[in-house]
């Protein structure tokens, strides 16, 4: 069976893998979670580097021919130095600034994210890159991960920065963090169809569809 690893500090990791079996129910999903050493989102990219090449590490011993990086936090920091060490394709998960940029009538989005996804070199490229002409609102989210990893959903203080962000005229709202995927339903209830909510399982999901085409398993083995 392919294998295909999914790897985050937490919870996040759970809803890209649960989304990764429903699109593709035939491959087996071995999900790594760090919860030891969570949250992962105010840690520099020296200490995450020691804390994730030893996980990939594993997830390539136990065969997986693909490995999800389900963290932004990672992904935005070290994917660079990851992929030079190891054997296998990488898809890493970062804000989504530039589909979000495109997609803006109001010429405002919101990022939702870690303090050290916000604070990163790629998450600077990337506003550089695509959202030139764009403001972006950074609503401090810096306990959200603890806070749906240990499942006690603070709902006024979702509910308040996502007010922020509508009166600030944003008109699309990025989870740049994949624990928030768990409160996606409450974060769009509160925006009220006045901001799109974007994630990027759906891109990550076409992407693997993407490697393991080209390696052509997905037509051998009927996927
Ligand atoms: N879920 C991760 C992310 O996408 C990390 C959250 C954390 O551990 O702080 O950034």
């Amino acid at each position: 069976m392919i294998k295909i690893g999914v790897f985050d500090s937490g919870v996040g990791g759970l809803s890209v893998a649960n989304a990764i079996k429903k699109a593709l129910p035939k491959v087996e999903v071995i999900l790594k979670e760090d919860k030891e050493n969570l949250p992962y989102g105010n840690k520099t990219p020296e200490h995450l580097l020691r804390l994730v090449k030893p996980i990939l590490k594993e997830l390539v011993e136990e065969g997986c021919c693909v490995i999800v990086v389900a963290c932004n936090t990672v992904t935005t920091t070290i994917i660079n130095e990851l992929r030079g060490n190891i054997s296998v394709p990488l898809i890493g998960m970062e804000p989504m600034v530039k589909p979000a940029s495109a997609l803006s009538k109001t010429g405002v989005i919101a990022v939702f994210a870690t303090p050290t996804t916000l604070g990163s070199k790629r998450y600077a490229e990337l506003k550089r890159l695509y959202a030139k002409n764009v403001e972006i609102i950074e609503p401090d989210c810096s306990t959200w991960s603890w806070m749906v990893e240990d499942n006690r959903v603070d709902k006024e203080a979702i509910r308040k920065n996502v007010q922020t962000v509508l009166e600030e005229r944003a008109d699309i709202i990025v989870l740049g963090c994949t624990h928030y995927h768990w409160i996606e339903d409450l974060i769009q209830s509160y925006a009220a169809g006045k901001a799109i909510v974007l994630q990027p399982e759906q891109p990550v999901i076409q992407q693997i569809k993407k490697i393991l085409n080209t390696s052509s398993i997905i037509k051998q083995r009927n996927l």
